[in-house]
């Protein structure tokens, strides 16, 4: 049993091999909701993380324990493999869930992510924020974020995602916001899983916002070398390039399905 919610869309999710969203941090599975709709014939399920969204928050454990609650929730509805995509924290979780569950990955797709641990100031930056929010700021410890979040085309060109955003910041639980920061202060380094999968042939796609701050170009390029692909840009877009830009991201994640299922 899992506390997890599992949102479907699409065709029958046991149908066939479905996408598995994992949204990032400090947001829920909405923010895949404009990739999902162009996407009406793939099997989606799309996660919310612990605390976030309609999913309890998880007894103990961090984002490995995460992980192992997607594998069980998924096991739940009979999806035994998936293509699993994690936009930055999620990220984070689709790799642990690689690790830990590799018999489920049939396909991953990392988006403005990092497979590297945080540096000691990342770490204590994040320890910070985790204080904030269980103390009197509450949501508002993460309402900074909207300024690094969204790209610079986006801050000019797009003002009903930027106040989206700016509304799902300020709906983040606070209890959810400071387990996930202590839970991603202490991931490890997870370049050897990446290079595992590659040696396993397992299909793999690594995309960046071109205007991503939080993840960076020499990230992305880290990964894609462990996997064996090559970095696809998407222009115009920042750090939730799924928000930004969802039309290209929809189309790469269904060509990575589509290697998968032949
Ligand atoms: C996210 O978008 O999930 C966060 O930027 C992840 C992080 O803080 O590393």
């Amino acid at each position: 049993m899992t506390a997890l919610a599992l949102h479907r869309y699409g065709p029958d999710a046991d149908a066939g091999v479905p996408l598995v969203l994992l949204h990032g941090f400090p947001l829920d599975s909405r923010m895949w909701s404009y990739v999902i709709t162009s996407l009406p014939l793939v099997p989606v399920v799309a996660v919310d993380a612990p605390g976030f969204g309609a999913s309890s928050a998880l007894p103990d454990g961090g984002l490995e324990a995460f992980a192992d609650a997607v594998a069980a929730g998924l096991a739940d509805v009979g999806v035994t493999r998936a293509v699993v995509a994690g936009l930055s924290m999620g990220g984070y979780v689709a790799l642990a869930l690689a690790e830990r569950h590799p018999d489920l990955l049939a396909g991953l797709a990392l988006l403005d992510t990092k497979a590297s641990a945080d540096d000691e100031a990342g770490r204590a930056k994040r320890l910070d924020v985790a204080r904030a929010a269980r103390g009197a700021d509450g949501a508002a410890a993460v309402a900074p974020m909207l300024a690094t979040v969204l790209g610079e085309t986006t801050h000019a060109q797009r003002p009903e995602v930027v106040e989206e955003v700016r509304g799902w910041l300020a709906q983040a639980p606070p209890s959810a916001i400071s387990w996930a920061q202590e839970s991603m202060a202490v991931r490890p380094d997870r370049h050897p899983v990446l290079e595992d999968l590659r040696e396993r042939g397992v299909a793999g796609l690594v995309l960046r916002g071109a205007e991503d701050v939080m993840a960076s170009a020499q990230d992305h390029e880290r990964m894609a070398r462990a996997l064996g692909v090559d970095v696809v840009q998407v222009p115009a877009s920042g750090h939730l390039s799924a928000v930004e830009t969802p039309q290209p991201v929809a189309h790469a994640l269904a060509e990575l399905r589509h290697t998968v299922i032949g």
